[in-house]
């Protein structure tokens, strides 16, 4: 991230307890005390533990765990349906515990949209209805809140429902449902605590990839909620785990896969499958040598041979990919007066950053020259070997 990435969400040394005696359980913590140690001397629950950690503007973060880790509690402090007992919480700079009833409505109603595990829909609400709810609490005029509700509809593929009530609706169409109601309002921040749990796994994964979908075009701030640490990977920016009230490691997902903090995140990583969440991007690396289409083909071969390598890729002054040499064409090529320009092969494959190790996979296995990582405007990026694709798997 970018140091100017602006902080959109940022919570500091936040601690929610539940049930009486917080004095005394806020005491024992400080002393280092367990969850179950403060529970069984003073009754009182830890739901969340002197948890920091920030989102930037328009960031997906997920925040993973067991049942009972805290997410649900963290997440519904961010909204304030759960008072923090510590701790403060800035959302655009503004420490959001402070604010009197009026202004934590506003802020609510403007700022923030939740997303539920079971929808939240009013079922006695057509689907129209229930999207048009939070506009009808904002004040917007009827006609501006049909329109707005639609296009949204729209935008998570109900068109054609809007008359339905929830109960009509599979679960994954509920869902979409309960995405455009949040979306309807175009908060800043949308919250969603498992919201895709309570669907079956196609459906999930369809969800997954219009969430992905929808935000590269509206760039929200998203605090995702999950057990599911392939889920986790997919979507995140970045993935906070908690275990026991406590977050015990953020980062990338390949940060994570590549130094799990504890025994309990190696527990969860190992269900992970590496080629569904490694990139192109993730084991590429620079080439040790690369030529101009400028130069001859004496210097091809000693850039080969210095560096050990049987092919090299040729560029032109914008890097951009010119071709392929390979030693033994050049060697050929040199007894035959040819030049560089006439032995560049083109039977190489190319790939962008963000593609799947998963997708390289059948791309690695049919060729034997490296695979080059282009941009957009086609300048080379990096390259990757066929073993980098193939021990990226274990
Ligand atoms: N309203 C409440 N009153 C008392 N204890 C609570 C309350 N809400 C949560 N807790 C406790 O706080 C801890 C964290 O619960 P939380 O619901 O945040 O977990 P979670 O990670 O969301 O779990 P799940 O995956 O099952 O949804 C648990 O020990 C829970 O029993
Ligand atoms: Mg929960």
């Amino acid at each position: 991230m970018s140091a100017e990435t602006k902080k959109k969400i940022e919570v500091k040394n936040l601690t929610k307890l539940f049930g009486k005696n917080q004095k005394e359980a806020l005491e024992m913590i400080a002393d280092g005390a367990s969850k179950e140690e403060v529970l069984e001397k003073t009754g009182c629950t830890i739901g969340v533990k002197d948890v920091s950690f920030a989102v930037s503007q328009g960031e997906v973060f997920v925040v993973m765990g067991l049942s009972g880790s805290g997410k649900s509690t963290l997440i519904r402090c961010i909204n304030l349906l759960n008072k923090p007992t510590s701790g403060e919480i800035f959302i655009d700079g503004e420490d959001i515990t402070k604010l009197d009833s009026r202004q934590l409505r506003q802020m609510r109603q403007t700022k923030l949209a939740m997303v539920f595990q079971h929808f939240g829909l009013f079922t006695h609400k057509t689907v129209m209805e229930n999207v048009e709810y939070g506009l009808e609490v904002k004040g917007m005029s009827v006609e501006e809140r049909k329109e707005t509700a639609r296009n949204n509809l729209l935008a998570v593929g109900l068109k054609g429902y809007e008359d339905s009530y929830p109960r009509q609706l599979s679960g994954g169409m509920q869902q979409r449902v309960g995405l455009a109601r949040a979306l309807a309002t175009d908060p800043d921040i949308l919250l969603m605590d498992e919201p895709f749990s309570a669907l079956d796994p196609l459906i999930r994964r369809d969800m997954q990839q219009e969430l992905l979908d929808i935000q590269s075009k509206l760039q929200k701030t998203i605090v995702f909620i999950t057990h599911d640490i392939n889920e986790a990977f997919k979507i995140g920016d970045r993935v906070a785990v908690m275990k026991d009230g406590v977050v015990e490691q953020i980062g990338t997902p390949e940060e994570i896969l590549d130094s799990p903090a504890s025994d309990y995140i190696k527990d969860f990583v190992q269900d992970v499958d590496r080629s569904k969440v490694l990139q192109a991007k993730d084991i590429m690396f620079r080439p040790s040598a690369l030529i101009s289409d400028t130069a001859g083909l004496k210097t091809a071969i000693r850039e080969m041979e210095t560096n050990g390598i049987s092919s090299i890729f040729v560029l032109d002054k914008q890097r951009k990919l010119k071709g392929i040499a390979t030693i033994d064409d050049a060697v050929a090529a040199l007894d035959a007066k040819k030049t560089l320009a006439e032995i560049l092969t083109q039977d190489y494959h190319t790939t962008t950053p963000d593609v799947y190790v998963r997708d390289l996979i059948p791309i690695a296995r049919e060729t034997k020259l490296p695979l080059a990582v282009l941009s957009d405007d086609g300048r080379l990026l990096g390259i990757i070997v066929r073993a980098s694709v193939l021990s990226a798997l274990v």
